[in-house]
């Protein structure tokens, strides 16, 4: 699974960290995608969840 942040869209909500904290880390008000993530299933929840669309898993 490649899980990835367009830091460009992300407004630092926190929904992502909340949903999914192995997943997602904030740092410097922007998410960002911990190493080999694997929790596939948080990791969706998070990208439908999040309010810009700036997650997207593959
Ligand atoms: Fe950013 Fe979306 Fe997470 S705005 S902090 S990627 S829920």
């Amino acid at each position: 699974m490649k899980v990835k942040v367009n830091k460009s869209k992300c407004i630092g909500c926190g929904d992502c960290e909340a949903l999914c904290p192995k997943v997602f880390v904030l740092k410097n008000g922007k998410a960002t995608v911990k190493e080999s993530p694997t929790e596939e299933k948080c990791a969706r929840k998070a990208a439908y969840a999040c309010p810009v669309n700036a997650i997207s898993i593959s």
